[in-house]
């Protein structure tokens, strides 16, 4: 029992299926029964911050005020499985610079990247580390737009503040250049300087919305560790948004035990989790083969 003394009682199959179905309608996240006891827990702190007590309560809770009142987001929130660092399977940030920024046209101008399932910012921080770097030397410019459905996530994203033991993973002479150290109450924690926090436009955004709301096309788009959670009907409507909103000749970066096999014919794997929608030569290339 808690100390506000409610004790939910098990959550039951049926209250299983009910949420497992509603998370999956919700937020495209395709959950088993093996993440009964996961659910449990993490439904069990919201029950305790409302005053419920069962998870049937619960579940009217969120569906009938649908709409009325942020408990979706709440839940989603604690569904979501947010785990991220910087510099995240860094091959993919040597592949960028050496080989897919060289053969990017829009990289002399201004680059277009998107981290989607952006989760607390590490990763569209590090693409900005990176780009900075790259473009000390070379000619252009970029803008990061990083999207999140967890309201949560993208509020501590928006802050940049990061502890310690987060902090060391990004290399040491780059976090001399782009975060400031924390001092009086802010000692332990890091900030990622202003001129790198201004390359980023945060948003919501659920994938599972039949409209995204974004203008415009990208040269680069980070989508990772988010589809290993959806079914492969929602993967295959999340690639074929990417394929839309990429410009030919764009790339697709995916978490490291993530594939697009069986998700989209289009995309030409360039190298491991790295993909690339055809230029327009190739796609004439392409239809004229088929
Ligand atoms: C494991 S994190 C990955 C973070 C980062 N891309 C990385 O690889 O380190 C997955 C993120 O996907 C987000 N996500 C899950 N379902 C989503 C949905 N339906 N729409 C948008 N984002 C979603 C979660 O909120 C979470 O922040």
């Amino acid at each position: 029992m808690d100390q506000s003394g409610i004790a939910p009682h098990n959550m039951s199959d049926i209250e299983l299926k009910k949420f497992v179905e509603l998370i999956y309608n919700q937020c495209g996240i395709s959950l088993n029964s093996a993440k009964k006891s996961m659910l449990s827990a993490r439904f069990g702190k919201r029950l305790r911050a409302l005053g419920i007590s069962s998870y049937k309560e619960y579940y009217d809770f969120v569906t009938q005020t649908l709409g009325k009142n942020d408990e979706l987001i709440q839940m989603i929130d604690a569904v979501t499985t947010n785990t991220t660092h910087f510099f995240r399977e860094a091959n993919h940030f040597s592949y960028l610079t050496e080989h897919a920024l060289p053969n990017l046209p829009n990289s002399g101008t201004l680059l277009r990247v998107w981290s989607a399932g952006c989760s607390t910012g590490e990763e569209p921080y590090t693409l900005a580390m990176v780009l900075s770097e790259h473009y000390e030397n070379h000619h252009g410019n970029f803008s990061i737009l990083a999207t999140d459905v967890s309201s949560s996530v993208l509020q501590k994203a928006k802050q940049a503040v990061y502890d310690d033991e987060m902090a060391l993973k990004v290399p040491a002479l780059i976090k001399r250049k782009y975060m400031m150290q924390g001092k009086g109450a802010q000692a332990g924690n890091w900030r990622v300087i202003p001129e790198l926090r201004k390359k980023i436009k945060f948003g919501k955004l659920n994938f599972m919305d039949n409209v995204y709301g974004i203008e415009g096309k990208f040269d680069i788009i980070f989508c990772r560790n988010v589809i290993i959670y959806f079914d492969l009907e929602t993967k295959v409507k999340l690639i074929n948004y990417f394929h839309k909103y990429l410009d030919p000749g764009g790339y697709l970066f995916i978490g490291h035990s993530e594939t697009l096999n069986g998700l989209n014919d289009d995309f030409k794997a360039v190298a491991p989790t790295v993909y690339r929608k055809p230029d327009g030569q190739e796609q004439i290339a392409r239809r004229r083969a088929a």
